[in-house]
């Protein structure tokens, strides 16, 4: 079985005082979760801290982003050594928020996808189609596509080193919550496909569902038999929030 995993996506939230109490706040209950993995991504200005908060505890931590470049001459970019000198076990790569408000293409997060891996980080690819795809029918076939992107640079085996998380744009932030049987399907499919390639993998792969999932819609989604656990932005912020969450991984 599929260890399952709940990852906090703090985007571009927190203060050095905020932080702080909601570590305090994760530590001090990190035992009530019994199954899942517990990682948080806080911006790459608060790696520091976070990285010492975390030190020795049961919680991982990782980045938002990654530059799909060596280190060098460019400007405001975090390289993938520099969140391993901050012991990150994960980066999230193509975030729907990076793909339409920085234009991040599909080629260019299986660079950053397959740089993060070259460093040994645990690469978070997130997939999912806007309102309007999905209202045209289109929803595997973006997904698809955004999986291929990474397949046919890296190869299907290197999914086998990663986590996938299927988050759908128009549930992200919304309080529209797929429903867990329309978050299953997408998953199911997203399986189905590694599998049509190697089916060790696509057993192996952790597929996490992201957006709007809260303390009270979570059970029923982790329930699922391809949802793996979460990736949360907006209940991560309040350690009560997000403890309710990682207590629901199956
Ligand atoms: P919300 O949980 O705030 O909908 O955000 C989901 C998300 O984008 C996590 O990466």
């Amino acid at each position: 079985m599929r260890q399952s995993l709940v990852v906090g996506n703090w985007k571009m939230n927190g203060s050095i005082q905020n932080n702080q109490s909601l570590i305090e706040g994760l530590k001090q209950n990190i035992a009530s979760v019994q199954r899942a993995e517990v990682a948080v991504c806080p911006p790459f200005v608060y790696l520091q801290q976070v990285s010492e908060l975390l030190k020795g505890t049961a919680i991982g931590w990782g980045g938002q982003n990654v530059s799909q470049q060596d280190p060098g001459a460019f400007t405001g970019e975090a390289a993938a050594s520099m969140l391993v000198d901050f012991s990150c076990k994960y980066v999230i790569v193509g975030h729907s928020e990076r793909r339409s408000l920085y234009g991040e293409s599909d080629e260019l997060v299986a660079e950053k996808f397959a740089k993060a891996q070259s460093a040994n980080l645990i690469p978070i690819l997130c997939v999912g189609e806007l309102l309007e795809e999905r209202e045209a029918g289109e929803m595997e076939k973006v997904v698809k596509r955004q999986l291929d992107a990474v397949i046919n640079l890296q190869g299907v085996a290197s999914l086998a080193k990663s986590v996938i998380a299927y988050e759908p744009v128009w549930a992200i932030g919304t309080g529209k919550t797929a429903t867990p049987q329309q978050a299953q399907d997408v998953h199911a499919f997203i399986r189905g496909r590694i599998a049509e390639q190697d089916g060790g993998v696509a057993e192996k792969v952790q597929i996490l569902y992201g957006g709007s999932v809260k303390g009270s819609n979570a059970a029923e989604l982790f329930s699922k038999p391809d949802i793996d656990g979460g990736l949360i932005g907006g209940a991560s912020l309040k350690a009560d929030d997000f403890l309710a969450i990682c207590q629901a991984g199956q």
